[in-house]
């Protein structure tokens, strides 16, 4: 297995802030039976197959991602969902891309990632039906507890490399997009990021590695930074699980707006 294979596998199993918070967001925009759902970013697709779910036999969702390796695992592991189908792509291109196919674009923690916010939603904007539905989380700055954890256990290069591949937006900027591609905004709101749990301060390190794709060096966090970062921000080294406190002002913004 590649490198870049472990770490989307490791994705997979350290994933579970994501999933349950995006699981908040489907339930918030209300999946009917038969509805065709992008999911732009599927990551390695744990939420596509719970749209699926949802979406039933007559809906189907199209699961899209640049990493390949993300991708690879995600046909792997969810093959005998017959709805779904994962496609390598992004938001600058995806199937069905102009032609008013879908009835949600679902994006979950992805926008950051995204350099040319304008044109995605333009992108998503042409490729929804009428009264399509996007829901979108994102994070608009970098949450403390995460700048701590790379100024305490990385290096200023790896927290600058780290910093060059995301591309935060305020919210109200993001707002202003969203109008100007054309839709009307249902919700847009900050969510207070709850503390984070991990089993134990392995999976913790393998989040952050996985999250960032390897941008995060686990060689780096030596025994002792760990020691003295959990000292300052967990529950203790060897609780299990390990809580990671989170700070008051750490939270991710969700966006629902719909086409009119
Ligand atoms: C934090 S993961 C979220 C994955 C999944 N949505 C989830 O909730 O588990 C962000 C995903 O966005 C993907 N991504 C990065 N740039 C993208 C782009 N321009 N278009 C679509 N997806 C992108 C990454 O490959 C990664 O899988």
């Amino acid at each position: 297995m590649s490198k870049s294979k472990d770490v989307a596998k490791s994705y997979q199993h350290v994933s579970l802030f994501q999933r349950e918070e995006g699981k908040k967001l489907i339930d918030d925009v209300q999946i009917y039976r038969g509805y065709v759902i992008l999911d732009l970013g599927c990551g390695t697709g744990e939420l596509s197959a719970y749209l699926s779910e949802l979406a039933g036999q007559d809906g189907r969702v199209v699961a899209v991602d640049p990493d390949s390796y993300r991708l690879e695992v995600a046909r792997e592991s969810h093959r005998e969902v017959k709805n779904l189908t994962f496609q390598e792509g992004s938001s600058a291109s995806f199937p069905g891309m102009g032609s008013e196919t879908y009835d949600i674009v679902f994006a979950n923690f992805v926008f950051h990632w995204i350099q040319d916010k304008e044109e995605v939603f333009k992108n998503m904007f042409r490729s929804l039906k009428p009264a399509g539905k996007i829901a979108v989380s994102y994070a608009d700055r970098l949450a403390s507890i995460f700048s701590k954890i790379y100024r305490e256990l990385q290096s200023s290069e790896s927290m600058e490399l780290m910093l060059s591949k995301c591309y935060f937006e305020r919210r109200s900027k993001i707002e202003s997009m969203c109008l100007a591609a054309g839709f009307e905004i249902v919700k847009s709101v900050d969510v207070r990021m709850e503390d984070l749990e991990f089993e134990n301060v392995e999976s913790m390190c393998s989040f952050f590695s996985a999250t960032n794709q390897g941008r995060f060096v686990s060689e780096l966090a030596t025994r002792d930074k760990v020691s003295s970062f959990c000292a300052q921000y967990t529950g203790g080294e060897n609780s299990k699980p390990l809580t990671l406190y989170t700070d008051e002002g750490d939270y991710y913004c969700v966006l629902i707006a719909a086409k009119p």
